[in-house]
């Protein structure tokens, strides 16, 4: 469900036209939908209200800082990786009371910010990283709350590259060695290890691997608690995935009821920390035809976005829907092309050739899905700026982040003494 539209023929975002916004911002940019945002806020969290459940919005999927504010109203907490992204949280106004520290190469910069903060909890992913938690902690006099991300040996059955929850993956504490790292916590300083995290990938489609995965997570905690520890709280990740083109991932009804017959009876608090989820089909990258070109065995679509906007494509194969935002007459020609970005690399494709309404220089064109893992993984590859984002409520808009230009990235570069002859001076002067 979302609310990228036609009506009478045009594409709208909410009650306004696409093409309204891209007269006023330029192309490419990025569109969020706040309705969508929060229809799949408040679905997740009433799927999983039978539980003493908080959901905290994985950051990483979509940073900015207006879509985390949109999510904290309704009173979503914060998942986050970085001392970056806690910032962001926090700035959106996201209390630290809701905000769940997670990732593998926390620095110990990252662990006293997070402490100082007042996090809810950290997740912490392995023996030397508690070691160090617990050195934090005890020199800032804090005592830290901590859940240990276990690595469940579970086949998410997704995407190699974002599968984390098998044993040779970097993330969590492996399978054996969770007794042992619970027992040195009780024993360290400033640490209380209370929970027990496990994530174990994302955009998963079947409910199984999340079955098994919780269903070992209750073992354990029975396990842990026999042997004196006290686990209170449940951090059981996000993953559970969206449909891009014709997937049919499980519902969140479906899931929630799975993960209260799993751990429903434990007495834990339980995190949940969706992503994609909430924002994968609340935004879309919209973008203009440059030209149309026609190569041996295919035309070409050629767009003003490009890989490093949505790396989505080139990086896991991954599909997006590609519809024009004046909508084709449903009988209309339909020819098979290939949309691709201006980039210098044949991976610079927004997908697999597929048919698509007959195109025109300046025509626009919509990246369905693009909401998760967008713009917070774009680069600037080609000196190609990052693209604005704009965030839609019924009918206003907004740009919540501008265009960066390329005076912006010159601005923070310099040539060093030796090759400079003044350069810097001249820039600074605007000649
Ligand atoms: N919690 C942890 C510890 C995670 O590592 C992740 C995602 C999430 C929550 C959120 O998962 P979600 O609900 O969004 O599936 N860039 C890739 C996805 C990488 C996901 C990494 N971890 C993509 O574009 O498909």
């Amino acid at each position: 469900m979302d609310h990228f539209q036609y009506k009478n023929g045009e594409m709208y975002a909410e009650a306004v036209p696409i093409r309204e916004i891209a007269a006023a911002v330029g192309t490419p940019f990025y569109c969020y939908s706040t309705a969508t945002l929060e229809h799949h806020y408040r679905v997740f969290a009433d799927a999983v209200g039978g539980l003493d459940a908080t959901v905290c919005f994985a950051v990483k999927a979509n940073s900015n800082i207006a879509v985390i504010a949109t999510l904290a109203r309704l009173g979503a907490g914060a998942d986050v990786v970085s001392s970056g992204e806690m910032k962001r949280a926090l700035v959106a106004g996201v209390p630290a009371s809701k905000i769940v520290f997670s990732g593998v190469g926390k620095t110990s910069g990252e662990m006293a910010a997070a402490l100082k903060a007042g996090v809810l909890h950290i997740n912490v992913e392995s023996l030397p990283e508690l070691e160090t938690l617990s050195g934090v902690a005890a020199s800032l006099n804090i005592e830290a709350n901590v859940a240990i991300r276990v690595n469940p040996d579970v086949d998410a059955l997704t995407h190699e590259k974002i599968a984390t929850g098998k044993s040779e993956n970097k993330f969590g504490v492996d399978w054996a060695d969770v007794p042992a790292t619970y027992a040195r916590a009780a024993q360290l300083p400033n640490v209380h290890a209370t929970g027990v995290a496990v994530h174990i990938g994302s955009q998963i489609l079947d409910l199984e691997p999340f079955r098994k995965a919780y269903g070992r997570v209750a073992g354990l905690v029975g396990a842990l608690r026999a042997q004196g520890h006290i686990i209170g709280h449940l951090d059981l990740g996000g993953g559970l995935g969206i449909p891009y083109g014709d997937e049919h991932p499980p519902t969140p009804e479906a899931y929630g009821a799975m993960v209260q017959s799993v751990v429903g009876d434990l007495g834990c608090q339980v995190y949940f920390e969706p992503g994609r989820l909430i924002s994968g089909n609340a935004g879309i990258l919209v973008t203009r035809v440059i030209r149309v070109k026609q190569g041996v065995s295919r035309s070409f679509v050629i767009v003003d976005a490009a890989m490093n906007d949505l790396i989505r494509p080139t990086l896991y194969d991954a599909y997006h829907a590609i519809e024009p935002v004046t909508e084709a007459p449903a009988d209309g020609e339909q020819p098979v092309v290939e949309v691709v970005g201006p980039i210098c690399e044949t991976g610079d494709t927004f997908g697999a050739p597929r048919a698509l309404p007959v195109t025109a220089p300046e025509d626009l064109l919509v990246v369905r899905s693009a909401g998760a893992y967008g713009a917070v993984m774009a680069s600037t590859y080609n000196t190609r700026p990052l693209v604005p984002e704009v965030l839609v409520n019924a009918e206003a808009f907004s740009v919540v982040r501008d265009r960066v230009t390329v005076d912006d990235m010159l601005a923070r570069e310099q040539l060093p003494d030796w090759l400079s002859n003044g350069d810097r001076l001249r820039r600074k002067a605007g000649s």
